[in-house]
Formats: C-alpha cells, sequence, structure tokens
C-alpha cells in the first residue's frame, strides 16, 4: 500500500489548526497543495475563512476550490500560516524556497501568529545546508556581482533555470541556489545575507515555525514543536 505522506501531514495541520473565522496564508508546492485542498473542503463545509496566499500558483489553485483569497494588505496580521519546507531540523529551523516562493513565504509567515510546517520525512535533518543547496531571491539588475558576494559566503552560486533561461520569480526577480558543505551558523549566515546589495532575501527561515508535522513512510505524522 503506498502512503501519501504529504498528504497526511497537510491534513493533520489544517484539522488541528484550522479553526473557524481564521485568517489563514497558504504555503507553496506539492504538500501545501494538500493543505489548501483540505481547506477548500472546510470552506465548502461552510467554514468562513480569509486566505492570503504565498504565490500566484496558490492563488490560482484556492480560487478554483472557492476560498476567498486577499491581499495581505487587506488584513493587519494572519492566524496561521501552513506551509511546506525544503529542510527541517528538530529546533524547528528551515531551508525553503526550492518551489521559487520564499520571498511572499517568508513575508506571509512574519505576519502570521503560528507558522505550521508539513513535509514528509524526506524533508528531516539534523543540521542545514547538507543536502539542499540555499535559495537566494536577488534582483536581475546586477545579478552577477550579487552571486560573487554571495559565493564569499562559502558556497557555489547556481543560477535557477527554468528550460533555457533563467527562472523568474513572482517577484520579477533572479534565484540563486547556493550548495555549501552544511550551514554551520544559519543566523550569522543570514546576517552576511542581507548585507548584500541586489539580494532580496534568502531561504533561510529561523525561529519562525510553531509546529511541524512530518509524514511518515509507516502512515503515521510525527508533530514537533
Ligand atoms: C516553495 C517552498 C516549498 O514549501 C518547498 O519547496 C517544499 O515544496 P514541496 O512541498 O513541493 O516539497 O519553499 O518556495
Amino acid at each position: 500500500m503506498s502512503v501519501n505522506m504529504k498528504k497526511a501531514a497537510a491534513e493533520r495541520a489544517v484539522d488541528e489548526y484550522v479553526k473557524d473565522g481564521m485568517k489563514v496564508g497558504l504555503g507553496t508546492g506539492s504538500t501545501a497543495f494538500y493543505a489548501i485542498h483540505r481547506v477548500g473542503e472546510l470552506v465548502a463545509n461552510g467554514m468562513d475563512l480569509t486566505c492570503v496566499a504565498t504565490s500566484e500558483e496558490t492563488e490560482r489553485i484556492a480560487g478554483d476550490l472557492g476560498i476567498k483569497v486577499v491581499d495581505l494588505s487587506e488584513v493587519n496580521n494572519l492566524d496561521v500560516t501552513i506551509d511546506g519546507a525544503d529542510e527541517v531540523t528538530m529546533q524547528l529551523q528551515l531551508i525553503k524556497g526550492l518551489g521559487g516562493a520564499l520571498v511572499r513565504e517568508k513575508i506571509v509567515a512574519a505576519a502570521s501568529l503560528d507558522q505550521i510546517i508539513i513535509a514528509d520525512e524526506s524533508k528531516l535533518v539534523e543540521s542545514l545546508g547538507k543536502v539542499c543547496p540555499l535559495p537566494v531571491e536577488v534582483m536581475i539588475f546586477g545579478h552577477e556581482k550579487a552571486k560573487r558576494m554571495i559565493e564569499r559566503q562559502g558556497c557555489k552560486a547556481v543560477l535557477r533555470m527554468k528550460g533555457d533561461e533563467p527562472f523568474v520569480t513572482d517577484n520579477g526577480n533572479y534565484i540563486y541556489d547556493c550548495k555549501f558543505d552544511g550551514i554551520e551558523n544559519p543566523y550569522f549566515l543570514e546576517s552576511r545575507l542581507d548585507t548584500i546589495p541586489g539580494v532580496v532575501e534568502n531561504g533561510l527561515f529561523l525561529n519562525m515555525t510553531t509546529a511541524a508535522f512530518v509524514g511518515r513512510s509507516d502512515g503515521t505524522v510525527k508533530k514537533i514543536c
């Protein structure tokens, strides 16, 4: 029997954290997809929810399901955001952004009382940056210069491509996927990346997460908090 670990984690998270009348942030990616569908079911059953999308793709999926989606500027804050991740530690530190939505995801997470992460067990790591590259979104203007300054932090930065062309985010920027040999001090790295002209945001989500639901191959879902 094949177990859909992403779906199980997503449904547990929505059922535990999304309540009538809430303002909800909707994440981006193949795991968040299942959470958006669960939210759609709740809305179809009469729950009153106001949602903010973290990407144009999420906004489209939510709209098709009849979910009310508003701009972040229309709500002061959010009760909860449910989103995926690329790496999750037991201390709830994350790498996000392989799906290309890290800037809006970080803004929405920062506006949320609770940020809830959903993932399958392949995303659980002991420390950040050994498996996944760290996505860093940069302005197109002068991006080669930003790349050189990013690489001085000890990584190999590769411009993300979509076919023959650079991938362009919903914000009109490029992404460099930065391969480190492990990230020893994520707080220090984040502070250095934040000082590089042209860097819009990086995929380190540190101390932003309330809980993570991790779907396991035996069909159970582990909650980390
Ligand atoms: C998008 C993200 C996603 O949450 C992350 O890439 C996980 O995606 P998936 O659930 O498809 O593995 O950060 O920017």
